[in-house]
This record gives C-alpha cells, structure tokens and sequence, in this order.
C-alpha cells in the first residue's frame, strides 16, 4: 500500500466468512437479503455485490435504482428490493429492470401496476407496515384492506411482506411491541405463498431469533461489525464476525511545540506542555468527520495517539509525543489493527458522537478502496 496517502482496505474473505456465519446462524430455510445500500456501506458496491453473489446471498436490499443498476452489471438474476419509496418517475424503470418496489399505499402500487401493463410484464412488490418505525409503510390498521385492494390491480405481484424495527439494538420492549403488531397482522394476512416474509436487520438477527421468519435483513453485520446492544449476545459474538474494513492514512510531517501553541482552525486545542504533534492525510473531505476533533484516536507504531484540535478538510493534527520515532510516510490507522491494538468503527462513532453507519457511509470517493483476501483480484 505504498503509493497511497488515504485509502481503505476491504478484507473479501471477512465479508464471505462473515455471510458464511450470518448463513450458520440463521440456517438454511431463511433467505439473506443483504443491505447494500449507500455503496455498501462504504465498502464499494460492486465489488461487494460481486462477492456476495459468490457467497451465497439470496437477494440485494437497495435504497434506489442506481444501486439496483450497478449490481445488474455485475451480475444478472438475482432479486433486488428496493427498501427506499419509488418516486412516480421512477416506476416504469423499476418494473422495466425487475427491481421489487416497497409499497406503503394504494397510489404507489397502481403506479407500478399502470408500468406493468404498459411494459408488458409483472411489476413485484412488498408491502410495508409500520410498526413503529413511523417512516416508510401502511399503518397497522390500514394494510389488511389495502393488501386485499393491491390484489385486484392488474400486473401486480405481492412478493413480500415486511415491517422494520426503530431500536432492535437498545429497547426490547419496544422491539417486542412492533413484533407483536406485525405477528397480528401475520395472524390475518395470505401470506403463506410470499417469497419473502421480512422484519429483521442486524440488531434483531442477533437478539430476535424469532422474527427470522422466511427472510431476514442483515447490513452492519455483513460487515462484521456488531450493532451495540445486548452486552450478554455481543460478548458471546464478538468473534463471529469480523470488520472487513481497515481506513489508513500517514504521517505527513512531524514537528515539535512549545506550551502554549494553539492548533488548527478555531484554536480549540492549546499545547499545555512542550509536544511533539504529526499531521495526517486524512481530513473531513476524506469522511474523517470534524466531530471526532480533539476526541478522537489513531494508531502510530501500534500506539493510541489523541487527535488534537480541530479536524480539517484534508489533514488532522495528532499527539506524537510518546513516540519518539514516528517520521513523515508513516501508517497512521483511523479504523483498523495494527500490532496489538485496534480502533473499532463503533468506538470511533463513540468519539464522534454518532453510530456506525454514518462513520462507515461518510467516508468519501477520495478515498481508494483496496481489496484484499484470496479474492480480491
Ligand atoms: C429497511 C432496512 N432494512 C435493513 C437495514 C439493515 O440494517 P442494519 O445495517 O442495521 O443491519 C436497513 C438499514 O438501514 C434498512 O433501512
């Protein structure tokens, strides 16, 4: 990785293993339906897809077309869901491309089932229910009679039927209250011919085994990284799964300070002491988010080394004092291993005060993604 001053590097085999594990867990009578949306999580669609398509996954989940298209061209046949509303424009595409649309109300569907005869082909659709996530979906209360009216519009198929939690990570009782609602609804619904039957992501694959129904929803996991949660489960699991993602970058200069010199934009940090401090290639432009100023932590020579004051857009100011040895075109790890240590993506959405999926989503297109594992090619 010599060429590089800020790149990515994706471990193939730990995404294989870690949807062989998903598979283990699950069993062999529920379908995987994997989360690629927002270019896989960061880790590059089409590479993913491509992997994933080799490694046994049942169906792609998308938030738009785009994405639909990209794993169209890396592999035909296999059923995508798009979990994200399809604009009015968008629906003849979707029908055109055999992408399964998510319905919440009757407008929708008779917009895919206008497509259809038009097109002259089927249009597939979920129907949604809300449960309590309170954004896409019919209400509880509504979608009994809207499944029986989406049955008589012509070139519609009812594929699937799904729901999805708001907290499956932190509040089983209000997990439990949404799987109550859509077990109802289950009760009284024809859903015994659905290919797909649907309700949990990662937090729920791992703590709701009983909502694994015919489908389960798998993102972060697919990854290796386990959502927080159930300390009990997570403890037990931690090493079933594993990041496929290290983000690197280097030491691009260092220097000596005296007390009292101020860092970066806004002065936030002020040298309490004479420091030894390095810059970074790696800034908010490369997704390294200004949050993380003066909380987060990096790796130098297998060391913790604080950020110091405020993140910019391509270089970050770091504490060396400790490590007499560091010099210019060292590895400096964001995320990752190096020695014996490590930095999660979950501590590091610690640091910056917000979740995994915006730590691994935020890392921008200037950021090479390399891969690696048996393979990458
Ligand atoms: C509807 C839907 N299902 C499943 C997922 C996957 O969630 P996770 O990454 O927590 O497994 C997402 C992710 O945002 C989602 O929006």
């Amino acid at each position: 990785m010599r060429q590089y001053r800020c790149w990515a590097e994706i471990d193939l085999d730990a995404l294989r293993e870690n949807l062989a594990w998903i598979r283990h867990r699950v069993g062999p009578n529920v379908k995987i339906m994997t989360v690629v949306k927002a270019d896989a999580y960061g880790h590059g669609l089409k590479q993913i897809a491509a992997l994933l398509m080799q490694s046994g996954t049942d169906v792609f989940g998308v938030a738009n077309l785009a994405e639909a298209q990209a794993i169209r061209s890396v592999g035909r046949g296999w059923p995508i869901l798009m979990l994200g509303a399809c604009l009015p424009f968008e629906a003849e595409t979707a029908v055109r491309e055999d992408v399964m649309a998510t319905v919440s109300t009757y407008d929708e569907a008779r917009r895919f089932s206008e497509a259809a005869s038009r097109l002259g082909r089927p249009a597939d659709i979920h129907i949604k229910v809300d449960t309590g996530m309170g954004r896409l979906g019919a209400t509880p209360h509504e979608v009994l009679d809207l499944w029986k009216r989406l049955e008589g519009l012509p070139g519609l198929r009812i594929r699937g039927f799904y729901t999805h939690f708001a907290s499956a990570e932190d509040d089983p009782s209000f997990t439990r209250a949404q799987k109550l609602r859509f077990r109802r609804l289950l009760a009284k619904a024809p859903h015994q011919s659905l290919d797909y039957l649907h309700a949990n992501n990662s937090a729920a694959l791992l703590f709701e085994q009983d909502t694994h129904l015919n489908t389960v929803r798998p993102g972060l996991l697919v990854y290796g990284i386990l959502p927080e949660g159930n300390r009990r489960i997570r403890s037990e699991l931690q090493h079933q799964v594993r990041p496929a993602l290290s983000w690197k970058c280097r030491v691009s200069l260092v220097k000596e300070i005296t007390r009292g010199t101020a860092l970066s934009y806004g002065r936030s940090f002020v040298a309490p002491r004479p420091m030894r401090v390095a810059t970074l290639t790696a800034g908010y432009g490369d997704g390294y988010l200004r949050a993380g100023s003066n909380r987060a932590r990096v790796l130098i020579g297998g060391e913790y080394c604080r950020v110091l004051g405020r993140i910019t857009m391509d270089q970050t100011i770091i504490d060396v004092s400790r490590l007499p040895q560091v010099q210019s075109g060292d590895e400096a790890v964001l995320i990752g291993r190096q020695g014996s240590r490590q930095i999660t993506v979950n501590q590091l959405a610690g640091w910056c005060r917000t979740i995994p999926w915006e730590i691994l989503t935020a890392i921008t297109a200037r950021v090479p993604r390399i891969y690696t594992g048996s393979q990458a090619s």
